[in-house]
């Protein structure tokens, strides 16, 4: 069966008015990667798997909220939306505008947007403004923008942004014949982990598939959620996730209660190491608030406070590696500059062993 898009495939089952107007990208769909190699290294007896959602159009999950905001937006003749981002939600939304024949206004963070998501929000075609500030202040600006003027708001507050991204739980279930024990995802401004419960709850109700127990995971320099209160100056290098005031905190503290799950959070170095292992043990590579689930779960597993013997594990990455190139070659060893000779290259590569 060809495959039409997240509102072709799932749209009876989300909650979205009789105007909506499919603008699709052919978002959703993304594989459900076993992680053996990784769940060896955290301790084995356990199936883990990766749901690789930068494999989406414009390189993250956003795309499966965007594809129905922009769609009901679409078909109410909305010309010009607006977000708030760190960056990704920026992306998607000029995308999906751009597809719809819409203007997108997005407000960044100054200086703290990955490269490649900066320049997908250019390369689309966004009118892009930094906020001297942070991405709680943007939000808020967006918030009160698109109630004076005739702008569409589509950060996860819009409620079709939820329905949109609820899919990757139907997916998820789809995939597995049933939900997993655990899933573990990064949690930022909440839309995400609000959608996933969502989306395991509905399905539930419709196939008894059961429900996860859900891990989220914040970054220990912006975890409102776990500290109880707003984080006035959130830092972070998952630039991703570096927010203080979580729209949809109290919903995410609802999701991990409800399941039976938590929200804690993990340092830099972990979030740092734990994509460095995904990338060189599993070949895949994320961005790094998108390791910080799985950093997450390696840490409850190391504490013992997380049993994952015989259970089935998703992880969530939400967003490709590609995103935020910067975090890697910041960092790393410069390759050796070697002439184009092969005795050269064989000096270089084997030293001392070399034929002679
Ligand atoms: N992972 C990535 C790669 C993200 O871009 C985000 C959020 C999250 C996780 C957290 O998801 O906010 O639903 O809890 N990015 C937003 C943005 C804030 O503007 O792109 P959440």
């Amino acid at each position: 069966m060809q495959y039409h898009g997240l509102l072709e495939k799932y749209g009876a089952l989300l909650n979205l008015p009789s105007h909506t107007r499919p603008i699709t990208l052919l978002e959703g769909n993304t594989p459900l990667i076993p992680a053996a190699h990784l769940a060896h290294e955290m301790g084995g007896g356990f199936e883990l798997f990766i749901k690789y959602e930068g494999l989406n159009p414009t390189g993250s999950f956003k795309d499966r909220g965007m594809t129905a905001a922009i769609s009901e937006a679409a078909g109410r003749g909305v010309t010009t939306v607006i977000c708030a981002s760190t960056g990704n939600t920026a992306a998607s939304a000029a995308a999906y505008a751009s597809r719809a024949g819409m203007k997108s206004i997005v407000l960044i963070p100054q200086g703290k947007v990955a490269a490649g998501k900066l320049a997908g929000a250019v390369a689309y075609g966004a009118q892009v403004v930094q906020i001297d500030g942070s991405f709680d202040d943007a939000l808020t600006m967006v918030v009160e923008i698109s109630k004076q003027h005739p702008i569409a708001l589509v950060n996860s507050i819009n409620p079709y942004r939820i329905e949109g991204q609820k899919t990757s739980a139907f997916e998820i279930c789809d995939a597995l014949g049933h939900a997993p024990e655990w899933l573990c995802l990064p949690v930022g401004n909440a839309g995400n982990i609000t959608a996933y419960w969502a989306g395991f709850r509905q399905y539930n109700d419709l196939k008894w598939t059961g429900l996860p127990r859900i891990l989220g995971v914040q970054a220990a320099g912006a975890a409102p959620l776990v500290l109880g209160h707003p984080v006035e100056r959130p830092e972070t290098v998952a630039t991703a996730i570096r927010i203080g005031k979580p729209a949809r905190g109290e919903q995410a503290l609802e999701a991990a209660e409800e399941s039976d799950g938590r929200i804690i959070a993990v340092s830099d170095d972990e979030i740092l190491h734990m994509q460095k292992i995904l990338a060189q043990r599993e070949g895949i590579w994320v961005e790094p608030a998108s390791a910080a689930g799985l950093a997450g779960l390696a840490r409850e597993i190391a504490a013992g406070s997380l049993n994952p013997r015989g259970k089935r594990i998703v992880a969530i990455c939400t967003g490709h590696g590609l995103k935020d190139p910067e975090i890697v070659t910041r960092s790393m060893e410069r390759p050796v500059v070697v002439p184009p000779r092969l005795d050269a290259l064989e000096e270089a590569l084997l030293g001392e062993q070399r034929p002679r």
